[in-house]
Protein backbone atom coordinates (compact mmCIF):
# COMPACT_ATOMS: atom_id res chain seq x y z
CA UNK A 1 0.00 0.00 0.00
CA UNK A 2 1.38 3.32 -0.71
CA UNK A 3 1.92 5.78 2.35
CA UNK A 4 -0.15 8.98 2.66
CA UNK A 5 1.28 12.17 1.83
CA UNK A 6 2.18 14.72 4.27
CA UNK A 7 3.41 18.49 2.97
CA UNK A 8 4.25 21.46 4.44
CA UNK A 9 5.97 24.82 3.99
CA UNK A 10 8.07 26.75 5.77
CA UNK A 11 8.55 30.73 5.26
CA UNK A 12 11.93 31.96 4.89
CA UNK A 13 11.82 34.52 7.14
CA UNK A 14 14.02 34.93 10.15
CA UNK A 15 16.14 32.66 11.95
CA UNK A 16 14.66 29.38 13.21
CA UNK A 17 14.45 29.19 16.77
CA UNK A 18 13.43 26.28 19.92
CA UNK A 19 9.77 27.17 18.97
CA UNK A 20 10.17 26.43 15.23
CA UNK A 21 12.24 23.24 16.32
CA UNK A 22 9.69 21.98 18.69
CA UNK A 23 6.56 22.41 17.11
CA UNK A 24 7.97 21.69 13.38
CA UNK A 25 11.24 20.51 12.62
CA UNK A 26 11.36 17.66 15.29
CA UNK A 27 7.79 16.26 13.66
CA UNK A 28 9.07 16.12 10.34
CA UNK A 29 12.00 14.20 11.40
CA UNK A 30 9.54 11.98 12.35
CA UNK A 31 6.82 12.29 9.90
CA UNK A 32 9.46 11.23 6.87
CA UNK A 33 9.49 7.79 8.23
CA UNK A 34 6.63 7.33 8.73
CA UNK A 35 4.81 8.72 5.13
CA UNK A 36 5.35 10.19 1.68
CA UNK A 37 6.88 13.38 2.66
CA UNK A 38 7.11 16.61 0.23
CA UNK A 39 8.69 19.69 2.87
CA UNK A 40 9.63 23.28 0.96
CA UNK A 41 10.67 26.63 1.34
CA UNK A 42 7.98 28.77 0.36
CA UNK A 43 9.88 31.94 -1.47
CA UNK A 44 7.32 32.43 -3.73
CA UNK A 45 4.98 33.04 -0.89
CA UNK A 46 7.65 35.67 0.28
CA UNK A 47 7.76 37.61 -2.52
CA UNK A 48 4.12 39.30 -1.35
CA UNK A 49 5.60 41.20 1.09
CA UNK A 50 8.60 42.20 -1.86
CA UNK A 51 11.74 41.75 0.41
CA UNK A 52 15.04 41.88 -0.94
CA UNK A 53 15.87 39.64 -3.13
CA UNK A 54 19.61 39.43 -2.20
CA UNK A 55 18.35 38.75 2.17
CA UNK A 56 15.74 36.78 0.40
CA UNK A 57 17.80 34.10 -1.29
CA UNK A 58 20.41 34.18 2.12
CA UNK A 59 17.43 33.01 4.16
CA UNK A 60 16.13 30.11 1.68
CA UNK A 61 19.78 28.65 1.90
CA UNK A 62 19.35 29.42 5.68
CA UNK A 63 16.85 27.59 5.72
CA UNK A 64 17.98 24.53 4.16
CA UNK A 65 20.66 24.15 6.22
CA UNK A 66 19.22 24.69 9.27
CA UNK A 67 16.19 21.83 8.52
CA UNK A 68 19.00 19.12 7.26
CA UNK A 69 20.87 20.01 10.38
CA UNK A 70 18.00 19.29 12.35
CA UNK A 71 17.41 15.68 10.90
CA UNK A 72 15.39 16.30 7.72
CA UNK A 73 16.30 14.10 5.74
CA UNK A 74 16.20 14.79 1.98
CA UNK A 75 16.46 10.82 0.64
CA UNK A 76 13.52 9.90 2.85
CA UNK A 77 11.34 13.39 2.15
CA UNK A 78 11.41 15.41 -0.84
CA UNK A 79 13.13 18.60 0.59
CA UNK A 80 12.59 21.40 -1.83
CA UNK A 81 12.26 25.06 -2.64
CA UNK A 82 9.02 25.98 -4.39
CA UNK A 83 9.98 28.29 -6.83
CA UNK A 84 12.38 24.97 -8.05
CA UNK A 85 9.02 23.25 -8.90
CA UNK A 86 7.15 25.47 -11.70
CA UNK A 87 4.15 23.26 -12.32
CA UNK A 88 3.04 24.50 -8.93
CA UNK A 89 2.80 28.20 -10.50
CA UNK A 90 0.58 26.49 -13.59
CA UNK A 91 -1.69 24.37 -10.78
CA UNK A 92 -2.42 28.09 -9.07
CA UNK A 93 -3.50 29.44 -12.62
CA UNK A 94 -6.21 27.30 -12.50
CA UNK A 95 -7.05 27.34 -8.79
CA UNK A 96 -7.31 31.08 -8.87
CA UNK A 97 -10.15 30.92 -11.32
CA UNK A 98 -11.84 29.10 -8.76
CA UNK A 99 -11.30 31.17 -5.78
CA UNK A 100 -13.79 34.60 -5.08
CA UNK A 101 -12.25 37.91 -4.52
CA UNK A 102 -14.98 37.99 -1.96
CA UNK A 103 -14.03 35.06 -0.15
CA UNK A 104 -10.00 36.73 -0.59
CA UNK A 105 -10.53 39.79 1.01
CA UNK A 106 -12.31 38.47 4.13
CA UNK A 107 -9.01 36.16 4.86
CA UNK A 108 -7.47 37.30 8.26
CA UNK A 109 -4.05 37.24 7.05
CA UNK A 110 -5.00 39.28 4.31
CA UNK A 111 -6.71 41.86 6.48
CA UNK A 112 -3.43 42.02 8.79
CA UNK A 113 -1.22 42.64 5.55
CA UNK A 114 -3.49 45.19 4.30
CA UNK A 115 -3.09 47.00 7.75
CA UNK A 116 0.58 46.26 8.13
CA UNK A 117 1.84 47.64 4.25
CA UNK A 118 -1.35 49.37 3.03
CA UNK A 119 1.01 50.83 0.05
CA UNK A 120 1.77 47.05 -1.28
CA UNK A 121 -1.67 45.73 -1.59
CA UNK A 122 -0.50 43.38 -4.53
CA UNK A 123 -2.61 40.66 -5.77
CA UNK A 124 -0.20 38.12 -5.07
CA UNK A 125 -1.05 38.87 -1.45
CA UNK A 126 -4.74 38.95 -1.75
CA UNK A 127 -4.43 35.09 -3.49
CA UNK A 128 -2.08 34.05 -1.15
CA UNK A 129 -4.02 31.10 -0.04
CA UNK A 130 -4.76 29.80 -3.54
CA UNK A 131 -1.32 30.01 -3.69
CA UNK A 132 -0.36 27.65 -0.84
CA UNK A 133 -3.31 25.61 -2.17
CA UNK A 134 -1.38 24.77 -5.64
CA UNK A 135 1.57 23.92 -2.93
CA UNK A 136 -0.44 21.19 -0.62
CA UNK A 137 -2.65 20.05 -4.02
CA UNK A 138 0.32 19.52 -6.54
CA UNK A 139 1.28 16.32 -4.42
CA UNK A 140 -2.47 15.30 -3.67
CA UNK A 141 -1.56 15.45 0.31
CA UNK A 142 -3.68 14.58 2.50
CA UNK A 143 -1.83 15.47 5.47
CA UNK A 144 -0.56 18.93 6.64
CA UNK A 145 1.18 19.64 9.65
CA UNK A 146 0.60 23.28 10.60
CA UNK A 147 -0.37 25.54 13.30
CA UNK A 148 -3.09 26.99 14.27
CA UNK A 149 -2.64 30.24 12.51
CA UNK A 150 -2.78 28.01 9.19
CA UNK A 151 -5.98 26.72 9.54
CA UNK A 152 -8.45 29.55 7.83
CA UNK A 153 -5.85 28.84 4.67
CA UNK A 154 -6.10 24.64 4.91
CA UNK A 155 -9.82 25.32 4.88
CA UNK A 156 -9.81 27.28 1.52
CA UNK A 157 -7.44 25.02 0.55
CA UNK A 158 -10.05 22.48 0.43
CA UNK A 159 -12.76 24.23 -0.53
CA UNK A 160 -11.00 24.70 -3.76
CA UNK A 161 -9.93 21.21 -4.00
CA UNK A 162 -13.97 20.49 -3.46
CA UNK A 163 -14.66 23.19 -6.47
CA UNK A 164 -11.88 22.13 -8.86
CA UNK A 165 -13.63 17.97 -8.15
CA UNK A 166 -17.25 19.40 -8.79
CA UNK A 167 -16.43 21.51 -11.53
CA UNK A 168 -14.13 19.49 -14.01
CA UNK A 169 -13.89 15.62 -12.10
CA UNK A 170 -12.27 14.13 -9.03
CA UNK A 171 -8.54 14.70 -8.59
CA UNK A 172 -7.71 16.04 -5.50
CA UNK A 173 -8.53 14.11 -1.88
CA UNK A 174 -9.62 16.45 0.77
CA UNK A 175 -6.12 17.90 2.98
CA UNK A 176 -6.60 17.86 6.42
CA UNK A 177 -4.55 19.59 9.92
CA UNK A 178 -1.86 16.86 11.42
CA UNK A 179 0.44 16.67 14.14
CA UNK A 180 1.29 13.91 15.99
CA UNK A 181 -1.56 14.53 18.71
CA UNK A 182 -1.11 16.05 22.36
CA UNK A 183 1.81 16.13 21.97
CA UNK A 184 2.34 19.32 20.22
CA UNK A 185 4.76 21.54 22.38
CA UNK A 186 4.73 24.86 23.18
CA UNK A 187 7.64 27.04 24.06
CA UNK A 188 7.19 30.30 25.28
CA UNK A 189 9.25 33.21 25.01
CA UNK A 190 11.64 33.71 27.99
CA UNK A 191 10.61 36.89 29.12
CA UNK A 192 6.73 35.42 29.85
CA UNK A 193 5.44 36.81 26.93
CA UNK A 194 3.63 34.77 24.69
CA UNK A 195 4.98 32.22 22.48
CA UNK A 196 8.56 32.12 21.20
CA UNK A 197 7.89 32.18 17.33
CA UNK A 198 5.85 34.96 17.89
CA UNK A 199 8.61 37.03 20.57
CA UNK A 200 9.55 39.84 18.84
CA UNK A 201 12.31 40.49 21.82
CA UNK A 202 15.15 38.56 20.56
CA UNK A 203 16.94 38.40 23.82
CA UNK A 204 13.86 36.30 24.47
CA UNK A 205 14.23 33.85 21.48
CA UNK A 206 16.41 30.92 21.47
CA UNK A 207 17.76 30.93 18.07
CA UNK A 208 19.47 27.30 16.41
CA UNK A 209 22.34 29.90 15.38
CA UNK A 210 22.55 31.23 18.81
CA UNK A 211 26.51 31.02 19.90
CA UNK A 212 26.76 29.40 23.26
CA UNK A 213 27.50 32.52 24.94
CA UNK A 214 23.90 33.91 23.46
CA UNK A 215 22.39 31.00 25.07
CA UNK A 216 23.88 31.47 28.40
CA UNK A 217 22.86 35.09 28.39
CA UNK A 218 19.46 34.35 27.14
CA UNK A 219 18.96 31.81 29.79
CA UNK A 220 20.55 33.32 32.63
CA UNK A 221 18.14 36.90 31.87
CA UNK A 222 15.04 34.27 31.54
CA UNK A 223 12.14 35.51 33.67
CA UNK A 224 12.12 34.26 37.43
CA UNK A 225 10.72 34.83 40.62
CA UNK A 226 11.51 34.73 44.44
CA UNK A 227 10.23 31.33 44.18
CA UNK A 228 7.64 29.46 46.04
CA UNK A 229 6.61 29.63 49.25
CA UNK A 230 3.98 27.10 49.65
CA UNK A 231 5.14 22.99 49.20
CA UNK A 232 3.63 21.82 45.78
CA UNK A 233 2.44 24.86 44.59
CA UNK A 234 1.29 25.62 41.08
CA UNK A 235 3.98 26.92 38.86
CA UNK A 236 3.63 30.59 37.07
CA UNK A 237 3.95 30.04 33.17
CA UNK A 238 7.54 31.92 33.19
CA UNK A 239 9.17 29.01 35.62
CA UNK A 240 6.51 26.11 34.21
CA UNK A 241 8.31 27.09 30.76
CA UNK A 242 11.66 26.72 32.41
CA UNK A 243 10.95 23.66 33.77
CA UNK A 244 9.27 22.52 29.84
CA UNK A 245 12.50 23.58 27.96
CA UNK A 246 14.42 21.39 30.62
CA UNK A 247 11.85 18.70 30.02
CA UNK A 248 12.63 18.70 26.37
CA UNK A 249 16.85 19.12 26.37
CA UNK A 250 17.61 18.21 29.97
CA UNK A 251 17.60 14.53 31.08
CA UNK A 252 15.11 13.30 33.37
CA UNK A 253 17.09 12.82 36.66
CA UNK A 254 17.87 16.39 36.88
CA UNK A 255 14.21 17.36 35.32
CA UNK A 256 13.18 15.56 38.57
CA UNK A 257 15.71 16.94 40.72
CA UNK A 258 14.55 20.18 39.94
CA UNK A 259 10.71 19.53 40.73
CA UNK A 260 11.67 18.36 43.61
CA UNK A 261 13.65 21.04 44.82
CA UNK A 262 10.91 23.32 43.61
CA UNK A 263 7.72 21.73 45.15
CA UNK A 264 10.36 21.36 48.41
CA UNK A 265 10.52 25.02 48.35
CA UNK A 266 14.19 25.09 48.17
CA UNK A 267 15.12 25.69 44.20
CA UNK A 268 17.33 28.28 43.40
CA UNK A 269 16.77 29.55 40.47
CA UNK A 270 19.91 30.45 39.49
CA UNK A 271 21.22 27.11 40.06
CA UNK A 272 18.48 25.45 38.00
CA UNK A 273 19.24 28.45 34.92
CA UNK A 274 22.92 27.36 35.55
CA UNK A 275 21.91 23.78 34.75
CA UNK A 276 18.93 24.66 31.89
CA UNK A 277 22.08 26.76 30.24
CA UNK A 278 24.74 24.06 30.08
CA UNK A 279 21.92 21.30 29.01
CA UNK A 280 20.72 23.98 25.91
CA UNK A 281 24.53 24.46 25.15
CA UNK A 282 24.92 20.83 24.41
CA UNK A 283 21.78 20.64 22.48
CA UNK A 284 22.39 23.57 20.32
CA UNK A 285 25.63 23.91 19.44
CA UNK A 286 25.84 20.37 17.19
CA UNK A 287 22.66 21.74 15.19
CA UNK A 288 24.32 25.17 14.78
CA UNK A 289 27.94 23.58 13.85
CA UNK A 290 26.56 21.58 11.21
CA UNK A 291 23.98 24.61 9.71
CA UNK A 292 27.22 26.57 9.22
CA UNK A 293 29.02 23.65 7.81
CA UNK A 294 26.49 23.09 5.02
CA UNK A 295 25.80 26.97 4.46
CA UNK A 296 30.02 26.77 4.10
CA UNK A 297 29.38 23.90 1.18
CA UNK A 298 27.21 25.99 -1.36
CA UNK A 299 27.87 22.98 -3.35
CA UNK A 300 26.14 20.66 -1.41
CA UNK A 301 23.52 22.80 -0.72
CA UNK A 302 22.76 23.32 -4.06
CA UNK A 303 22.73 19.39 -5.02
CA UNK A 304 20.36 18.78 -2.14
CA UNK A 305 17.97 21.65 -3.54
CA UNK A 306 18.41 20.22 -6.84
CA UNK A 307 17.72 16.30 -5.87
CA UNK A 308 14.33 17.82 -3.96
CA UNK A 309 13.13 19.33 -6.53
CA UNK A 310 13.88 16.45 -9.12
CA UNK A 311 11.78 14.38 -6.60
CA UNK A 312 9.14 16.64 -6.35
CA UNK A 313 8.54 17.55 -9.86
CA UNK A 314 7.94 13.65 -10.42
CA UNK A 315 4.64 14.01 -8.11
CA UNK A 316 3.86 17.02 -9.63
CA UNK A 317 3.99 16.55 -13.15
CA UNK A 318 1.47 13.39 -12.56
CA UNK A 319 -1.09 15.62 -10.73
CA UNK A 320 -0.66 18.87 -13.30
CA UNK A 321 -1.38 15.98 -16.10
CA UNK A 322 -4.61 14.61 -14.29
CA UNK A 323 -5.27 18.39 -13.81
CA UNK A 324 -5.03 19.03 -17.42
CA UNK A 325 -6.81 16.55 -18.73
CA UNK A 326 -10.02 17.70 -16.05
CA UNK A 327 -9.55 20.55 -17.23
CA UNK A 328 -9.62 20.00 -21.16
CA UNK A 329 -6.60 22.18 -22.08
CA UNK A 330 -4.74 19.04 -23.29
CA UNK A 331 -4.42 18.88 -27.02
CA UNK A 332 -1.09 17.50 -27.43
N1 LIG B 1 1.60 30.03 4.87
C1 LIG B 1 2.47 29.14 5.62
C2 LIG B 1 3.04 29.95 6.82
O1 LIG B 1 2.89 31.13 6.88
C3 LIG B 1 3.59 28.61 4.78
C4 LIG B 1 3.08 27.73 3.68
C5 LIG B 1 3.09 28.02 2.36
C6 LIG B 1 2.50 26.45 3.84
N2 LIG B 1 2.56 26.99 1.65
C7 LIG B 1 2.17 26.02 2.52
C8 LIG B 1 2.21 25.63 4.94
C9 LIG B 1 1.56 24.79 2.30
C10 LIG B 1 1.60 24.41 4.71
C11 LIG B 1 1.26 24.00 3.40
O2 LIG B 1 3.64 29.37 7.68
Amino acid sequence: MSKEVVLSGIRPTGFLHLGNYFGAMRNYVRMQNDYECYFFVADWHSLTTHPDTKTLQQSVLRVVAENIACGLDPEKAAFYVQSSVPEISELYLYLNMLAYKGELEKTTTFKDKVRLQPENVNAGLLTYPVLQAADILIHRAVKVPVGKDQEQHLEMARNFAERFNYRYGNVFPSPQAFNYGSELVKVMSLDGNGKMSKSENQMATLYLADTDEDIRKKIMKAKTDSGPTEPNSIKPDYIQNLFTLMGLVSNADTVAHFEQQFNQCTVRYGDMKKQLAEDMVQFIAPIREKAAALQNDTKQLKAIIEHGAAKARVSAQQTLQLVRDAVGVNYL
